[in-house]
């Protein structure tokens, strides 16, 4: 496991670390109410799908935590409301809906009970799905380590690790379990513009663990594929369609284009509640537009002219570039549509 702690809930409040400053400073941010999660959550403190999913649940049981509400009434119709405010934060991993709404059925199905053991149940809920994603992270490395050769050298992208996740992460999960199996592996990160997750996040926690990791900029892909210097790509997601289309991370959609040209397989690791049974091809998953001021600016300073900008944060990759889905429930291969579904029975 990390030395450091992604999310933690403490007595009376969420405690981050914050990924908006890694790796310059290790600091950590306290979120005492639901609405310093949601803006931890828009302003990236915390991000990566099943991260985001976790603060949703933490944001949900702070707000009922801290609420005054004395009517049950009144208390009920507060919780959908700081459901809502959590759920309004980002709108492409869909984990932070699953989240939103594994709490809120609680909630639901609890409707008789008193407003104390509501308040308690949502807590214990929240560090349940904490545990539990932890738990979940560990069997998608063990079940995708099986795909990593002995000296492989790894491409990812973004981060998809114990940042990204309560812990030990998705992608990264995969291969910290090969490399704690002690298969030589070593990975190329690319740097991930602009919010440089790759180059800051994903280079960091790998270095933290010994993992040999090369900083590369996201137009080098081409170079070390090319040049025969990346035997496999693992990337996380931020919603599977039921089809096997993958929104990930900005840059997946080339990469999964280069990996096809140079026969490099293409592997997405993510939990089972990524999959969005009810989306069914990856034109239909929203794309979040963030600041422009992630791409013009680098450190405060603009240094760009003043034109028009793009900056879409992910991108859709369709399921006949991917090799295979990596779960806790096993792996899923094309068909897609068939496969995926089969990992519910
Ligand atoms: O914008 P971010 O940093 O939240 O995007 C994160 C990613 O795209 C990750 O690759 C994805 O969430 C998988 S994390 C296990």
């Amino acid at each position: 496991m990390s030395s450091f702690k992604t999310i933690e809930w403490k007595d009376d409040r969420v405690v981050m670390i914050d990924q908006r400053i890694l790796p310059i400073k290790e600091a950590y941010v306290e979120c005492l109410t639901f609405e310093d999660v949601a803006q931890a959550i828009r302003d990236m403190v915390i991000r990566g799908a099943p991260a985001i999913g976790v603060a949703a649940a933490m944001g949900i049981a702070l707000g009922a935590l801290k609420s005054r509400r004395k009517d049950k009434i009144e208390f009920l119709a507060e919780l959908k409301e700081i459901s809502t405010v959590i759920s309004n934060t980002r709108p492409t991993a869909v984990n932070l809906f699953w989240a939103a709404n594994r709490m809120m059925n609680l909630v639901n199905e609890n409707k008789d009970k008193d407003i104390d053991w509501i308040r308690d149940r949502l807590v214990e809920e929240a560090k349940k799905i904490y545990e539990e994603d932890i738990q979940i992270c560990k069997r998608i490395g063990r079940v995708g380590s099986e795909l990593i050769k002995d000296g492989a050298t790894i491409l990812t992208h973004c981060n998809a690790g114990a940042l990204a996740t309560a812990g030990y992460g998705t992608a990264l999960g995969v291969i910290r379990a090969a490399f704690e199996e002690g298969k030589g592996v070593k990975v190329i990160a690319s740097e991930t513009r602009p919010f440089l997750q790759g180059a800051r996040l994903t280079a960091w926690e790998l270095d933290k663990d010994g993992i040999p990791v090369t900083i590369i900029t996201d137009n080098m892909a081409g170079y070390v594929m090319s040049n025969g210097m990346v035997d496999v790509v693992i990337v996380g997601a931020d919603r599977i369609a039921s089809n096997g289309d993958v929104a990930n991370k900005i840059g997946t959609y080339s990469l999964s284009i280069l990996a096809r040209f140079h026969k490099i397989p293409f592997y997405v690791a993510a939990p089972i509640s990524t999959i969005d049974f009810n989306c069914s091809s990856g034109d239909l998953i929203p794309i979040e537009k963030r600041d422009i001021k992630e791409v013009t600016h680098i450190l405060g300073n603009k240094i760009t002219p003043d034109v028009e900008v793009l900056n879409p944060a992910f991108d859709i990759t369709p399921s006949d570039h991917i090799s295979s889905i990596i779960t806790e429930r096993g792996i899923a291969e094309a068909p897609y549509s068939k496969s995926l579904r089969s990992l519910l029975s």
